[in-house]
């Protein structure tokens, strides 16, 4: 398929977006100042799929967050926010957190971060 650009100018901060490329769904977030603190300050050591904060976003970028929305587990879709900083999967329990870790399983892995790239600050291309 070919890229899609999104405008992140109207995505305000703590929310966020889906959007679809390839027939996959796929949230672009905005993290809120103390997410993108709280993300950074946490030690990948202990996680089910270990991956520092500059993984999972670009640097310069670090308040967005472009990850695919399905749950690794069995693809249901989390839902966000439901009293944690990340989302919840409604089918089986696992949870992740704001940039997409697995903080719960059973999903074995992270949500994978498609190919995309910043063009400016206001836009980014995903594939
Ligand atoms: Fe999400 Fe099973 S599909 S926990």
């Amino acid at each position: 398929g070919a890229p899609i650009d999104v405008d992140l100018s109207p995505i305000a901060e703590g929310q966020i977006v889906n959007v679809f490329w390839r027939g996959k769904l796929i949230f672009v977030r905005h993290l809120t100042a103390k997410e993108v603190t709280d993300m950074k300050a946490t030690p990948p050591g202990g996680m089910i799929d270990p991956a520092p904060f500059l993984a999972r976003v670009k640097e310069g970028h670090e308040k967005w967050l472009v990850a695919y929305g399905n749950c690794t587990h069995l693809g249901c879709v989390p839902i966000a926010n439901q009293g944690l900083d990340g989302w919840a999967c409604p089918c089986h329990g696992s949870q992740f957190d704001a940039v997409g870790r697995v903080v719960r399983g059973p999903a074995p892995i992270n949500l994978p971060i498609p190919p995309y790239g910043f063009q400016g600050d206001a836009k980014v291309r995903i594939g």
